[in-house]
């Protein structure tokens, strides 16, 4: 009993071993003639077959070639051949790990052609085909995939039980397809494992939500580029441990009460090209704890959702590029601006700052203000940041070169990094209306536009700006030098 057991042992350890590649089955690859128009290369883990530009029959002979010796093949990438259907058996007898059948006209997925090599692929690629439907059944047995790549075909619907057995899949990806709608029980047999799903660039109006809800280990959900026109309380019930959803480019144009409550563990959310212009006060309740960057870009938002945002704590990236905010009023960023790194508000309306606007921003690195309608940007406006950020952007912005604006050429000197050199070279104008040219922000012409001139280290010492003027005497030196090097 116990040597039967010994015996068993042994042989598990054994098939272990080989099944990581340790265990040398003199791996060669066969000669070029006999897999022509196939080539094959040596890696570390197996052989690395390629056949390209070629037809079915070539690809049966090649296979049968391989089929004589026993070998792994740790990739077989069949790529831009016409090969409208696989046909049964074709693998048979092959040990292959990772699969790609990519541009070649696929339609068809005979039943017994992928059957035969389920105990050993990880990873199937059969993206840019023809395919209109999941081949479920060729699919049912690959018990050890992994990675499942359905890019770029042309699936209209995903029906009950597409992928059942699949039981270890864990990124799932269907993006660019034609899918508009998906079964209540589509994604039966991934409850346990799958971490990523790409459902983005297909015609969804609403948010599967049947379907996903038993997803609960889905880690990352992509709804990108589909035309959801609304989401609703409840849309995300049972995917408590999502960590990041993208929502981008869709036709949204509300984001209501509550609707992430069940997401108490999202990181990252991508709401931005829709067409929203109302976010409920409540829209991020349930976020609280880990909502870290928040993108609402190239919307339709006139003002900064200041009751929405409170809640979230924890948001370090705030993008709100390119959209209709004319107007930032000075309570903007209050009760969660301490956390927060990058702000962007590029290519918006904005036309005046005040000195309370930026204050809570306690944490701030990068602030982009580029292509809005700032005349003036005064210190005042900025000393709040100036200690912390490392980049600020204020191109094309119809600035007026005034006194005032004087803490940029500070500030850029006193940057910790000298190497930060995508902040030296931006370049930064104002308008001076007395001379009808613009100068750089950096060489403001400061003695003829009569400023008091301050230091370039008050910056630094201090942290905030110490405002210590220098006068007279010293103002005209320390000018004419500053001319000369700056
Ligand atoms: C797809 O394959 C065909 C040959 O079958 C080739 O002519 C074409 O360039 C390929 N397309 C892409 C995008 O690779
Ligand atoms: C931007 O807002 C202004 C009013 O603040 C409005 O007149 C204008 O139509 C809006 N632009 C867009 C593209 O919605």
């Amino acid at each position: 009993m116990a040597r039967v057991q010994v015996v068993r042992w042994t042989w598990a350890v054994l098939v272990g071993l080989c099944a990581l590649a340790t265990c040398e089955v003199q791996q060669q690859c066969p000669s070029r003639t006999e897999m022509s128009p196939c080539s094959c290369t040596m890696k570390k883990n197996g052989l690395d077959i390629l056949c390209e530009f070629t037809d079915q029959q070539h690809i049966i002979d090649a296979m049968s070639v391989l089929k004589r010796k026993s070998l792994i093949i740790f990739y077989l990438k069949l790529r831009h051949n016409n090969l409208r259907k696989l046909p049964g058996f074709v693998f048979l007898g092959l040990d292959i790990r990772h699969l790609t059948i990519h541009n070649s006209s696929l339609s068809v997925v005979e039943e017994s052609s992928l059957s035969s090599i389920g105990k050993m692929l990880t990873q199937l690629d059969v993206s840019q085909n023809s395919l209109t439907t999941v081949p479920s059944a060729a699919y049912k047995n690959l018990h050890q995939l992994l990675i499942l790549n359905m890019n770029h075909n042309k699936i209209s619907s995903l029906h009950s039980k597409a992928f059942q057995g699949l039981d270890t899949l864990e990124i799932l990806t269907l993006y660019e397809n034609k899918i508009t709608s998906i079964d209540s029980d589509a994604f039966v047999g991934l409850e346990k494992k799958l971490k990523r799903l790409n459902l983005g660039g297909n015609g969804l109006t609403e948010i599967p939500q049947k379907a996903l809800a038993p997803l609960d280990m889905l880690k990352k959900l992509e709804l990108q580029e589909n035309r959801i026109f609304q989401i609703s309380e409840g849309d995300f019930a049972g995917l408590k441990n999502l960590d990041s959803l993208g929502l981008a480019h869709n036709k949204l144009k509300e984001v209501p009460s509550r609707v992430f409550s069940h997401l108490t563990l999202l990181n990252s959310l991508e709401i931005d090209g829709n067409n929203i212009d109302t976010i409920h006060p409540d829209a991020f309740a349930g976020l609280e704890e880990n909502l870290q960057y928040l993108r609402l870009g190239d919307n339709n938002i006139h003002t900064i959702p200041t009751d929405a945002l409170k809640r979230l704590h924890r948001l370090r990236h705030l993008d709100l590029r390119s959209n209709n905010i004319s107007h930032i009023s000075d309570d903007a960023f209050v009760g969660y601006g301490d956390s927060i790194t990058f702000l962007n508000l590029q290519k918006n309306d904005i036309k005046s700052l005040t000195g309370m606007t930026f204050e809570n921003l306690n944490s701030l690195e990068t602030l982009n203000l580029q292509n809005n309608k700032l005349l003036h940007v005064p210190e005042e406006v900025m000393e709040n940041v100036l200690d912390t950020l490392r980049v600020i952007d204020l191109m094309d912005n119809p600035l007026i070169c005034d006194c005032d604006l004087q803490w940029y050429r500070n500030w850029i000197k006193g940057l910790k990094d000298k190497d930060d050199e995508m902040m030296q070279k931006k370049r930064t104008v104002c308008m001076y209306p007395q001379e009808h040219r613009e100068y750089s922000l950096q060489s403001l012409p400061l003695e003829k536009m009569n400023c008091v001139i301050k230091s370039y280290d008050s910056l630094n010492n201090n942290g905030k700006s110490a405002k210590i003027e220098i006068m007279a005497p010293i103002t005209i030196s320390f000018l004419a030098w500053s001319i000369r090097f700056f």
